[in-house]
């Protein structure tokens, strides 16, 4: 069976990294480009994450671009002042100095990626090409549909859909880890890469672009716990290890931050469901076609996503709203894909 072709846009992040080992070592997607984005934390450490990753799991044929460190209109280090003030009464006076530190997601530590040691000399470099710029041109060349997998803020999607009209039809879906319907983590309706840059998110929902959306719905749901930990480092490859390790941090980062989710020896790995969507449909086991929105602006619901329940927008849905997947197959085919790569 073809191979699918796929971008994949991240902000590594540890769960956009097993994104990545998923994506790669699945055996079925074409990753035709990685491009990177500012969200988890700046544009030059997702970016070294990204190139880190690909390089220790022995993808170095996978392009990368870079994109911008701000979202379209907003400035990165606001936005994360913004939604962490909301989640700063939670934190242990420990945590609030580290996060000081962090230019980002407090869940991803200092550097983006922490809880691994990558090898220093990584001979992996970007691409000459802004994120933008490399979408566009993989969308120009190819011959088929392909498919955008968002892992991180949308900036680099929105400006793609707004620079590019004319290659609309050339992608054939976006699978994106983003937004929340009913899931509350710490303020409602407010997830992260929507938050982030809310009118790159706008410009998304409205581009009338097939949409699947993977939010907090289902990446709350669908959890990994220490077993897959022990099943990833008892692969005893490059991937194996390096999964086993960052996901331990994940876990012990979530338990400690989000105390109040009782996430005890479990945590999700948001954007690894965006791409096994992708990978196999039959994975999803609830879904809704909804009409989805953001707000961007007010006092409260600033990058929140609206989605439309009961139709009383009277407007048409726009995106799949994913609720559940079949944990089981899910977390096992993370680690068969782990123990495909490097
Ligand atoms: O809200 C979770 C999302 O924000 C994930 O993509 C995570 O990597 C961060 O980017
Ligand atoms: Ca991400």
């Amino acid at each position: 069976m073809a191979k699918i072709p796929v971008i994949i846009d991240c902000d590594p992040g540890h769960d956009d990294m097993m994104a990545l080992v998923l994506a790669y070592g699945s055996g079925k997607l074409d990753i035709r480009a990685v491009t990177t984005v500012a969200g988890n934390n700046t544009i030059e450490n997702t970016t070294r994450n990204a190139l880190n990753i690909l390089h220790y799991i022995g993808a170095d044929e996978v392009p990368v671009a870079m994109g911008y460190q701000d979202p379209i209109v907003r400035k990165h280090k606001d936005v994360i002042a913004r939604l962490l003030a909301s989640r700063r009464q939670q934190m242990s006076e420990e945590e609030e100095r580290q996060q000081e530190k962090i230019q980002g997601a407090g869940v991803h530590g200092v550097s983006g990626m922490d809880g691994f040691a990558f090898p220093p000399d990584n001979p992996k470099r970007v691409e000459p090409l802004h994120s933008v710029e490399m979408m566009a041109k993989v969308l120009r060349e190819s011959e088929e549909k392909v498919t955008i997998i968002p892992t991180g803020p949308l900036t680099n999607v929105g400006l793609l859909i707004r620079l590019y009209p004319e290659l609309l039809p050339k992608i054939e879906r976006i699978s994106m880890m983003g937004g929340t319907s009913e899931f509350v983590l710490s303020r409602p309706y407010m997830e992260f890469n929507t938050a982030v840059d809310p009118e790159a998110t706008k410009l998304v929902f409205e581009s009338g672009v097939p949409i699947t959306m993977f939010g907090y719905d289902v990446t709350y749901r669908v959890l990994y716990g220490r077993d897959t930990i022990v099943q990833m480092r008892a692969l005893g490859n490059h991937a194996g290890t390096m999964v086993a390790d960052l996901l331990e941090y994940f876990m012990e980062a979530h338990n400690s931050m989000a105390k109040r989710l009782q996430l005890d020896g479990v945590a999700p790995v948001h954007d690894a469901c965006a791409v096994a969507g992708v990978i196999d449909p039959s994975l999803v086991t609830k879904s809704k076609r909804l009409r989805v929105d953001v707000e961007t602006g007010g006092t409260y619901f600033d990058g929140a996503t609206v989605c439309d329940y009961t139709g009383a927008l009277g407007w048409p849905p726009n995106a799949e709203v994913v609720y559940n997947m079949d944990n089981e197959r899910f977390l096992r085919l993370l680690v068969e894909a782990a123990g495909r790569c490097l």
